[in-house]
Formats: C-alpha cells, sequence, structure tokens
C-alpha cells in the first residue's frame, strides 16, 4: 500500500495563551492536520480543553481537526465535538464498552471514526470492528501528559495494527514521545500518521521542525 505520510502536530504543547499563532505556523510549514487532546481528568490525570475550544480553533485554521478523547463515557460528547468541527473524533477502546456502536454513531454524523490503544492494550481489541474505523491511534505513551518518553512496543504494535487492517484504507497514528529519531522506523513499520506535541511545538522553530519531521519520515534506506 502507498501510505500518505502526514504530520499532526499536538496543540497540547502549543501556547494556549497563543494559540492561533501557534497553529498559523504550523499549517504554513505544511503540517497536514491538527491533533487536538481532550482529558477529563479521570480517563487521564490531567485536563484539558472542550468543544467551545474545538469551536474556537475550527474557525482559525483550514487544517482538518483530529480530536483525542481521553475521557470516559466518550460517546456522550461525541455530537458536541462533531458540532464543534472535528474532523476525526477518536475514542479509548479501554473507555468504549460498546466500541461498535460508538465508532458507527461517529460515521454517521458525519466524521471520521478512530479508536486508540494505549499501551498495554492489544490490537485484538479492534478485530470485530476493523470495517467501522477510519483511524487507529496507536499510544506510544500512557496518556495525560506531553513530554513522555517514547515506549518502544509500539513499534511491533504498529505493526500488527497494519497487519489486522489488511488492504483496508484507514489511517494509523502514532502518539507519544513520537520526534525526529522515530520517524522513519515509525513509517516503517506501518505507520501513515505521526502525532507530536513537544517535538514540535517545544522546538526553538516549530516550522522547521514540521518539515525535518516530514524528511526522516520520507528519508529512504
Ligand atoms: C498524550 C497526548 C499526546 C501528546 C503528545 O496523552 O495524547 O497527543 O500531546 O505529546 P508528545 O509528542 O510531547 O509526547
Ligand atoms: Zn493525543
Amino acid at each position: 500500500m502507498n501510505l500518505v505520510l502526514k504530520i499532526a502536530p499536538s496543540i497540547l504543547s502549543a501556547d494556549f495563551a497563543a494559540l492561533a499563532d501557534d497553529i498559523a505556523v504550523v499549517e504554513a510549514a505544511g503540517a497536514d492536520q491538527l491533533h487536538v487532546d481532550v482529558m477529563d481528568g479521570r480517563f487521564v490525570p490531567n485536563i484539558t480543553i472542550g468543544p467551545v475550544v474545538v469551536e474556537a480553533i475550527r474557525k482559525r485554521t483550514r487544517l482538518p481537526l483530529d480530536v483525542h478523547l481521553m475521557i470516559v463515557e466518550p460517546e456522550r460528547y461525541i455530537p458536541a465535538f462533531v458540532s464543534a468541527g472535528a474532523d476525526a473524533v477518536t475514542v479509548h477502546v479501554e473507555a468504549s464498552p460498546h466500541l461498535q456502536r460508538t465508532l458507527a454513531r461517529i460515521r454517521e454524523l458525519g466524521a471520521r471514526a478512530g479508536a486508540a490503544l494505549n499501551p498495554s492494550t492489544d490490537p485484538s481489541a479492534l478485530a470485530w470492528v476493523l470495517d467501522d474505523l477510519d483511524l487507529v491511534l496507536v499510544m506510544a505513551v500512557n496518556p495525560g501528559f506531553g513530554g513522555q518518553k517514547f515506549i518502544p512496543s509500539a513499534l511491533p504494535k504498529i505493526r500488527q495494527v497494519r497487519a489486522m487492517l489488511g488492504p483496508r484504507d484507514v489511517e494509523v497514528s502514532v502518539d507519544g514521545g513520537v520526534g525526529v529519531g522515530q520517524a522513519r522506523a515509525l513509517v516503517e513499520h506501518g505507520a501513515s500518521t505521526l502525532v507530536a506535541g513537544s517535538a514540535i511545538f517545544g522546538a526553538p522553530d516549530p516550522a522547521l521542525a514540521v518539515t525535518q519531521m516530514r524528511s526522516a519520515a520520507e528519508a529512504r534506506g
């Protein structure tokens, strides 16, 4: 399969008081989509943002918004995030006992449906929803915070997820601890989207970080 590589800066590491400016920088640098981390202080220890912020971002960028829900009972909030402008909504399989219904609901509302796997979760959790997925988000850290260290077991997991998906046109995204150093290996293992927060917004030059991430991911040999 000829994968189209996407770079998705995570705004978690941006300056929330200057969010539109930070987004404009990565958009101009050629980022493909924005990754928006929603945390509730229950599924994960941290609290971030809700639909009103997604709505505000929607007005300031043309990039697709990839909303990562790290919340309990995500099905309760899907309509609000889609109305706010989410193009893709990803729920955690660990928080979604009725995962098939939740994914189908995301699609019904007109967004792309994603499922995220914590580092300890086996990809077999997706075995019976493969045709309900537009996106699989493989976590390479335990979710909750930016700037954590990449957990290397994400690499074989990505390969396994890609094999399970077969010829399906599903985005395989990797999130957490992703830096230029991991980019090539992640793509070789089957990742099509690289989510990066601190490696982009924490860099002295975020625009340069976007282009370096893409060159590293696309490098041959
Ligand atoms: C972690 C979030 C990530 C986070 C990644 O819980 O889901 O999207 O922003 O940040 P880095 O790239 O700094 O690990
Ligand atoms: Zn995320």
